[in-house]
């Protein structure tokens, strides 16, 4: 059995989500935080803290992630991440965004080969020192990355510079910055890298059925977990239905709402007023309206609402009809 991964989702796959979604679902080894910024201040934000604080996550599933292009905030922030417990911390080569990309974050990094290198070197030869600064034992370092910036074939020496050093893990999303989340993948890099990587290589991207899954474990027999993002949110069973062999029917809706209602009800008390938590739950059906097919009129009026009461009613009319469906 190979593992599964949940991506991490800036936005939806808070703290909050990943440990709701352990409690009703699991089936996923590593939850990836969504990135976290350091920066001159050398301090987490409130939220940032959130992610890391060792009382709300699971030091040993949880991986933190960092965004930055200087090795000193990495170093310092990955020495006190290590400090709190959590024994890997990955290196956000991916992001698209294009104020991330302008500040040459990101998959922004990666059309600077050179800068990329030295801030890899630095990193991996300061990690041991920073981590004894603050007593903690040096973390492993993984990375997350895209093939490039604009041209895929940036990936071939990108891929030269990652192969230098201890990274232990590569997870690659074969699509260039440019293609953000919508163009095909090429599926033809990620088997280059197969071919050539020294790191063990995580697949990611566009994975939503467990035969996806099975066919890219097949395909690429060596690497031993995928990560998933959309598809995985849109289906919280989707792990679990891989683990155990299941085939694929429609959601458990008595679970789904359960796991809804604690959502929505952690939501409410961290977030205050309803507008936010009307955001932030609407987000999720952004995702979720997948795993509701012929129920478009019903998604519609759930995120039409502009109250938590409506909100809820709504809810409850979707599911109601679909439990007495099942
Ligand atoms: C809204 C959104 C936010 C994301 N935030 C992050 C992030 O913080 N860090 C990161 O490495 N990737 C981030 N990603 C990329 C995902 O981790 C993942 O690589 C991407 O969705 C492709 O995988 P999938 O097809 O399984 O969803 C984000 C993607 C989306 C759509």
């Amino acid at each position: 059995m190979k593992n599964i991964y949940l991506a991490p989702l800036e936005g939806v796959t808070d703290s909050i989500y990943r440990n709701t979604f352990e409690k009703y679902y699991g089936g996923v080894a590593k939850y990836f935080t969504p990135f976290i910024s350091p920066n001159s201040t050398f301090k987490f934000t409130t939220r940032e803290f959130k992610e890391i604080n060792p009382e709300k996550n699971n030091i040993e599933t949880t991986v933190p992630q960092l965004l930055t292009n200087k090795a000193e905030h990495f170093l310092w922030a990955a020495a006190e991440i290590a400090s709190l417990g959590f024994k890997e911390i990955n290196f956000n080569l991916g992001c698209p965004s294009g104020t991330v990309v302008a500040k040459k974050k990101g998959s922004g990094l990666l059309y600077y080969p050179e800068d990329l290198d030295n801030m890899l070197y630095e990193i991996f030869d300061g990690l041991d020192k920073a981590c004894r600064l603050v007593d903690a034992k040096a973390p492993a370092i993984s990375i997350k990355t895209r093939l490039g910036k604009a041209d895929p074939e940036e990936f071939y020496e990108v891929l030269d510079i990652y192969n230098k050093y201890p990274i232990s893990e590569l997870t690659i999303h074969p699509r260039v910055q440019t293609d953000f989340y919508r163009e095909p993948i090429r599926p033809e890099f990620f088997e280059y890298a197969y071919e050539h990587a020294k790191a063990p290589l995580i697949f990611n991207g566009d994975l939503v059925t467990c035969d996806d899954i099975e066919n890219t474990l097949r395909k690429y027999e060596s690497i031993d977990a995928v990560m998933i993002g959309r598809g995985l949110i849109a289906n919280p069973e989707l792990a679990l239905e891989y683990e155990k062999g299941l085939e694929h029917k429609a959601l458990d809706p008595r679970l789904f709402k359960d796991f809804h209602n604690e959502l929505l009800c952690e939501y409410t008390e961290i977030l205050s007023g309803e507008k936010p938590v009307l955001h932030r739950m609407k987000e999720f059906w952004g995702f979720w309206q997948n795993s509701f097919p012929d129920s478009e009129k019903a998604i519609k009026k759930i995120k039409k609402s502009n109250r938590i009461c409506d909100y809820k009613d709504n809810v409850n009319i979707l599911i109601s009809s679909a439990i007495s469906a099942n």
